[in-house]
């Protein structure tokens, strides 16, 4: 019975195997590694996306420039504005990311990108891939960094979720054996595992933590999270002043919710599909997701975006000026870190907690009765123009 759909499955997977295969022989040669801090010239390409993306990509533009106007001025940092990452082309051309707009997109060492959408089964749109999840794979981030900070319940975490593998690389590529039968792949690679692993664990070194915490269900999900784990043991060994523990990913999303335990935690790695999950509850209890910011970190390109979507519904209903900008802000302020621009990434990130945490002198609430994303950016720039900005930082800290 079902001969043929067999048959048929069996040819699609094996040509997952051979793409898979050959993506990990590419892993094991990827070894040079960009310094970001010291390029002669930095082109960072701004993608607009789709929904509230250009909405508030613009106010991260605006707080950029304010930032690099020198730096823009000598022409030490360009920053160019990439168009077409919409959803309507990528519909007409029936491409996750359309090749002119990948084209464009190569040729900048970092990308500020905006939230794009992504179909879903049902919702009417053609089967296209998450541009999001495209941008990872072509250029290779595998490391999705998310921080949640938040002083007051003395939150500080640092997500190191993996980019690249798990459920998300073949997400687009189950296959309906039969109309009753369906079936999804998650991929692990050693390759994939330990880069992650490791640059969790060095994040720590460089950073004075000295825990980190392995996310998996490797009770249930033996073989491919059953890998990850037996990776972590390894590089852990590596890193003896760090002392490393393991979770599941249920219990988990309860001790992020547990106030006595909460706070021991400081930096956690976990595959890609449960790191998505986690860092949106770990956002929602530093504001929700229009606060939180995300680094994708390659050897050779990286990548900041916003954790949240496209929020089609704010901009259906006319509220997309009264979308919170923060997330992209913030994690504009992760790429300043990332070109080595220290101060000027510590300034923005002290500015955006006491706007968002401790002074809320103006605030957002997605509609008509809180400030405009326009306003609310102008707010930021004013504390970042705070001549006394790390005084007033430190005294909400106290
Ligand atoms: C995120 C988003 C994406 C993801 C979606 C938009 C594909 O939720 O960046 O967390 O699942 O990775
Ligand atoms: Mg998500």
């Amino acid at each position: 019975m079902y001969k043929e759909q067999i048959e048929l499955a069996k040819e699609h997977f094996a040509k997952i195997l051979e793409r898979e295969l050959a993506r990990v022989e590419r892993m094991k040669s990827d070894t040079e590694v960009v310094d970001f801090s010291n390029l002669p010239k930095t082109i960072i390409g701004i993608v607009g996306g789709d929904g509230i993306g250009p909405f508030i990509a613009e106010q991260t533009q605006k707080v950029l420039e304010h930032l690099l106007h020198e730096k823009i001025a000598n022409g030490k940092i360009e920053l160019r504005v990439i168009e077409g990452l919409t959803i309507e082309n990528r519909i007409a051309k029936m491409q996750a990311i359309p090749d002119d707009v990948l084209a464009q997109l190569k040729e900048c060492h970092l990308i500020l990108k905006g939230p794009t959408t992504t179909p879903a089964k049902g919702d009417g749109m053609p089967n296209i891939e998450s541009a999001n999840v495209a941008m990872r794979r072509e250029f290779d981030l595998f490391a999705n960094v998310r921080p949640v900070k938040v002083p007051q319940l003395g939150i500080d975490w640092v997500f190191f979720r993996e980019n690249t593998e798990g459920e998300y690389i073949l997400g687009s590529q189950g296959i309906e054996v039969t109309p009753d039968l369906a079936i999804d792949f998650k991929a692990t690679t050693t390759q994939g595992s330990e880069r992650i692993i490791r640059a969790a664990f060095e994040y720590a070194r460089k950073n004075g933590k000295n825990r980190v915490t392995v996310v998996t269900k490797a009770n249930v999900v033996k073989t491919t999270d059953g890998k990850f784990l037996e990776i972590a043991a390894e590089v852990a060994k590596d890193y003896p002043e760090i002392t490393w523990d393991d979770w599941y990913i249920d219990i988990m999303t309860a001790k992020l919710l547990d106030e006595s335990r909460r706070t021991d935690f400081q930096v956690m790695v976990m595959p890609n599909l449960y790191g998505d999950i986690l860092t949106d509850e770990a956002a929602q209890l530093q504001g929700g997701v229009g606060t939180a910011g995300s680094a994708n970190i390659g050897n050779k390109h990286a990548m900041f975006e916003a954790i949240h979507g496209s929020a089609p519904r704010m901009v259906a209903e006319g509220r997309a000026k009264y979308a919170d900008p923060s997330s992209l802000i913030r994690a504009a302020a992760m790429m300043l870190e990332h070109m080595g621009l220290q101060t000027e990434a510590k300034n923005l990130q002290m500015a955006l907690e006491i706007c968002g945490q401790f002074e809320r002198n103006v605030v957002l609430t997605g509609r008509a009765d809180g400030a405009t994303n326009d306003q609310y950016t102008d707010y930021i720039l004013e504390t970042l123009n705070d001549p006394n900005l790390a005084q007033k930082y430190e005294s909400y800290m106290k």
